[in-house]
């Protein structure tokens, strides 16, 4: 096999596969997946871990919060190469290179559409003039930065022989890397190989760059379409953390990864990534989004491992190979039926931690270990699911401006809710105030939204149990709106409504913060803004 790194330090191995993450791109795009700068500089972390070579930050242009997040990735992640969306446009290619220049390797990812239906519905542009775009963005990209992709979006519906003539104008002006997105999820496997083998039979120059291939799930075929190209040529694959992603998501990282490395033997490449990262992974992308991983899902699902027919348990206890076509430990899962309790350790609790694949420095270890000891002494068995909740929140220091010290509540069939609560404030007021609601959750909203002073709109309100069991804690995900922004906050806690309660003081306090930073401005509390 042929082994080279280019210039710019990617594997350029005709056996290695560039693994191009854009969970903070594509991922965070889709509806309820945004993130706050904190949350996507720790999912930024955690894909440096992980070992992607791309990590595609976000589209510069589209905001000046997306540019302060493709920044500060920049500034502050070393390892991949951090990569800025922009359109065909003189203006997105110098955000785009101003917010990556800080990368220790950086790349400038440009698109336009291509397929007919674009050409004529979205952009009203001739096939020419595309080209030109296309050129000129390309040619423009590459004064501030020597690593260059192109997309031309809506490639798996764009005519091949036009496709073709894109793709060798943008790697002539110097493309490095041409990605060809099934934009809207429509190909399937056979068509798509033949396509990437018509351009590298038809495209004189298709050796000058990297062959990239970025799917969508629409028909769930995003995973299959993405190996069919690999098969056909393709040598970098564009993909999310639990395949999050514009409708039905886009290609799931976990599994083109696991797939690539459990039949190394047919598809003969492999990837840098460092497969025991990707369990941990992915519960904190699931737990930072609030979309959660289905149970059944592939390779990091709850179910992904377990085994409940007796007859697969019988050839399991005989020998793993039976049933299991990948070790739970090679994904990072490293489950045990080990229970640790209130007489827990410290040691112990560390160990644990280790075994579920987290890594974490003293002061975190410390922070986690008391919140451990505060649910242990509420809860008589800790599972691993329990311990998993408590490491997603130690990242976050808790930055206020409110704290809730305290909450009651007084509900019962028949009766009307009420919830009483005490908050502190960082600039050191106490405010107490009480509420009526429908529900104990109802109440508890509009108490801490009176104490806040404005209200939010409720749009989504989701509990799920973090473990098994009647003291299980209950996870609360809330989605909110206020002045037109989404937020999303979450809370835990064994009792369902603190739960809920401290799910909406998040989105109170990132609100606040807005406020009080100038950034948006007070709406009145309505008095029923908050309908559960
Ligand atoms: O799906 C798509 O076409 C994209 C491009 C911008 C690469 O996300
Ligand atoms: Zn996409």
């Amino acid at each position: 096999m042929n082994e080279r790194v280019d210039d710019q330090g990617n594997d350029q191995s005709d056996d290695h596969v560039i693994i191009f993450d854009t969970t903070l791109r594509d991922g965070e795009q889709a509806p309820g997946c945004s993130m706050t700068l904190r949350e996507k500089l720790r999912v930024a972390n955690a894909l440096r871990e992980l070992q992607v070579d791309v990590i595609e930050a976000g589209f510069a242009a589209a905001s000046p919060g997306d540019f302060d997040s493709v920044q500060a990735i920049a500034e502050q992640v070393q390892g991949p190469a951090i990569c800025s969306l922009a359109r065909c446009h003189p203006e997105d290619v110098a955000r785009a290179a101003a917010a990556v220049k800080p990368a220790e390797r950086s790349r400038i990812h440009v698109f336009v559409a291509t397929s007919e239906i674009h050409r004529n519905l979205k952009l009203q542009m001739a096939k020419e003039e595309i080209i030109r775009r296309a050129v000129e963005s390309v040619q423009l990209a590459r004064e501030h930065c020597d690593d260059v992709e192109f997309s031309p979006e809506d490639a798996s519906r764009t005519e091949p022989g036009y496709l073709a003539e894109v793709v060798q104008a943008v790697i002539e002006a110097g493309a490095r890397t041409v990605n060809i997105p099934d934009t809207v999820g429509y190909t399937v496997p056979g068509e798509f190989a033949e396509l990437f083998a018509y351009l590298r039979d038809n495209v004189p120059n298709i050796g000058d760059a990297v062959l990239s291939v970025h799917c969508h799930d629409d028909l769930g075929m995003a995973v299959a379409n993405s190996l069919a190209a690999v098969s056909a040529g393709a040598r970098q694959i564009e993909c999310t953390i639990n395949g999050i992603g514009e409708r039905a998501g886009n290609c799931s990282l976990e599994e083109v990864v696991m797939a690539l490395d459990t039949r190394q033997n047919y598809f003969g490449v492999s990837s840098n990534i460092d497969t025991s990262r990707l369990y941990p992974t992915s519960r904190l992308v699931a737990s930072i989004t609030g979309m959660h991983v289905p149970r059944n899902k592939a390779i990091v699902g709850e179910n992904a491992f377990a085994h409940e027919a007796g007859i697969h348990q019988h050839g399991m206890l005989k020998d793993a190979s039976t049933y299991e076509i990948m070790k739970p430990e090679n994904v990072g899962l490293s489950r045990s039926n080990l229970v640790l309790g209130k007489h827990s350790g410290r040691h112990a609790f560390r160990e644990r931690v280790g075994q579920l694949g987290f890594e974490l420095d003293d002061e975190e270890i410390n922070r986690a270990f008391d919140d451990f000891k505060n649910l242990a002494d509420r809860k008589k068995e800790l599972f691993d699911g329990d311990i998993e909740a408590i490491i997603m929140n130690v990242g976050e220091t808790r930055p206020g401006p409110w704290t809730l010290e305290e909450l009651q509540i007084s509900a019962g069939t028949g009766k009307i809710a009420g919830a009483a609560v005490r908050m502190s404030h960082s600039d050191g007021r106490n405010i107490n105030e009480a509420a009526v609601g429908d529900g104990p959750v109802e109440a508890a909203f509009k108490a801490l939204e009176r104490v806040a002073g404005f209200s939010l709109e409720l749009r989504n309100f989701e509990v799920r149990s973090v473990t098994m069991g009647e003291d299980a804690q209950g996870e609360v995900t809330v989605t909110v709106e206020y002045n037109g922004h989404s937020y999303r906050g979450h809370g835990i806690s064994t009792d369902i409504v603190e739960a809920g309660a401290l799910a909406y003081l998040e989105v109170i306090n990132r609100v606040s913060r807005r406020i009080e930073s100038g950034t948006d401005k007070p709406a009145a509390p309505s008095a029923d803004a908050a309908a559960v």
